[in-house]
């Protein structure tokens, strides 16, 4: 028995919170470990659509514990109306079956406002965040300045930590973003009544997980964004501001290394990005429109539609290193169904040279051009398959040139959004020969 890692290997938006949804009702507790409300997982469930920013997405399941990890920062605003919408929808969240990390730091009315007003003074030359405040929180954090979620069960220490803060955010936004100043009071009314109604799910969450490994039970940490954005070996500064590989789940979690026993690594059959930064593969021609429309590619978040362009296996190649991946879920293969002809980026020409990593310089990578393999494609519908060999064979070709070129083999195979929909390989969860 082990517990289970899943990450994203591209930029985001691989199609993990299907992955994890199936996985869910195989696990015992669903934890996540980095990032924020940046994210945003939709499921797919009895054929309506749910999107989860904070929850891990394992709540739907019954009698699952969710946990939010030290590593998130959390927006109490977004995740008292996630609590509140899902009850909406009859899904049970009490303490019994989600808990809030008391080392979690929290997103504040004045990170979202540093975070959009920055955004505004760069122009064109803009990351494209998701304006949730996310970076700055994760600033404050490195900065030594968080409120963190224990400081809600403490009002003299939430009170004092907000003044303190409000001071020099209030000076920064005014002075050199020229944005408005916020008022102390009303920020520090909500985040009191807030407190109120989640003190009872802040609990020390490496601990519950602790006790959770030593009884036996499995557990799913579930990564969001993806390698490419993470902020250390992503195209920096086209990142995200924390760690989206699988090593982050033990810092963000609270566990050791040797708790985690399969790291799934998922891809989606080709590449899309939101957001601004170099995109070697993109297509901005009528076949990464089809990709857009077929796959349905619009940000669960923000609503941005997605750039889309061929599989670029030197980005998944190098997640299969940073991330020790020990299988491959290939995600929306349905997409690809009625192109011709398909494309695989095996390695990138740059001066002249090949070259088989993605470059740490995005003036470099700006300059790269794709290596394609071109395979042939299939024009008939795959969602009915449930076996890799009910595929057609150039669907067949198609992923096993995946595994062959990232040097990791398959696990789940994913044709279709539904939960049936799913060619399942192996169980992450077995234990490995
Ligand atoms: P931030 O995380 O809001 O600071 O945004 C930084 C970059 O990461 C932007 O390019 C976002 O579009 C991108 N990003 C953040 N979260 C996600 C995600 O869940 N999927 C895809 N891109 C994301």
């Amino acid at each position: 028995m082990g517990n289970v890692v899943v990450v994203g290997t591209q930029w985001g938006d691989e199609g993990k919170g299907k992955v994890v949804d199936l996985l869910a009702a195989r696990a015992e507790l669903v934890v996540r470990f980095q990032g924020g409300n940046n994210a945003g997982h939709t499921l797919v469930v009895n054929g309506e659509q749910t999107i989860c920013h904070l929850i891990p997405s394992g709540i739907l399941h019954k009698g699952k514990k969710c946990l939010i990890g030290n590593g998130v920062v959390v927006d109490p605003e977004v995740l008292l109306e996630e609590i509140k919408k899902l009850r909406a929808k009859g899904v049970s969240v009490g303490p019994e079956s989600f808990s809030l990390s008391e080392k979690a730091h929290l997103i504040m009315p004045y990170h979202r406002a540093v975070d959009l007003a920055r955004e505004a003074a760069k122009g064109k030359d803009k990351i494209g965040t998701t304006g949730r405040g996310i970076g700055p929180c994760y600033e404050d954090k490195a900065g030594r300045t968080g409120i963190r979620a224990v400081d809600l069960l403490e009002p003299d220490t939430l009170k004092e930590k907000i003044a303190g803060n409000l001071e020099e955010k209030n000076f920064y936004l005014t002075k050199f973003l020229h944005a408005e100043a916020l008022a102390f009071q009303p920020i520090y009314e909500s985040y009191l009544s807030m407190a109120e109604i989640l003190k009872p799910y802040i609990s020390d969450v490496s601990l519950e997980i602790d006790e959770a490994i030593r009884e036996g039970r499995r557990i799913l940490f579930e990564g969001a964004q993806g390698t490419h954005l993470d902020i250390d070996h992503g195209t920096y500064p086209f990142v995200t501001s924390s760690n989206p590989v699988s090593g982050s789940a033990c810092a963000g979690a609270g566990v050791g290394p040797d708790k985690l026993h399969h790291i799934i690594g998922i891809v989606k059959a080709y590449t899309t990005r939101v957001g601004a930064g170099p995109f070697p593969t993109e297509l901005l021609d009528e076949t990464g429109d089809y990709m857009q429309e077929r796959g349905a590619e619009f940000g669960a978040t923000t609503g941005r539609r997605r750039r889309c362009g061929w599989l670029d296996l030197v980005l998944v190649r190098d997640a299969a290193r940073l991330n020790g991946l020990s299988s491959l879920s290939i995600t929306k293969l349905d997409v690809l169904t009625g192109l011709k002809k398909l494309n695989i980026c095996v390695a990138y020409a740059l001066e002249g040279k090949r070259i088989e990593h993605r470059p740490a310089s995005i003036n470099k990578l700006a300059l790269c051009s794709p290596i394609y393999e071109e395979m042939p494609g299939w024009r008939d519908d795959i969602s009915s398959a449930r076996e890799r060999d009910e595929l057609p064979r150039e669907a067949q070709r198609y992923l096993k040139r995946i595994e062959e070129i990232v040097a990791v083999p398959l696990s789940i195979i994913s044709v279709g959004p539904g939960r049936g929909e799913t060619i399942i390989l192996k169980d992450p969860f077995a234990p490995s020969q």
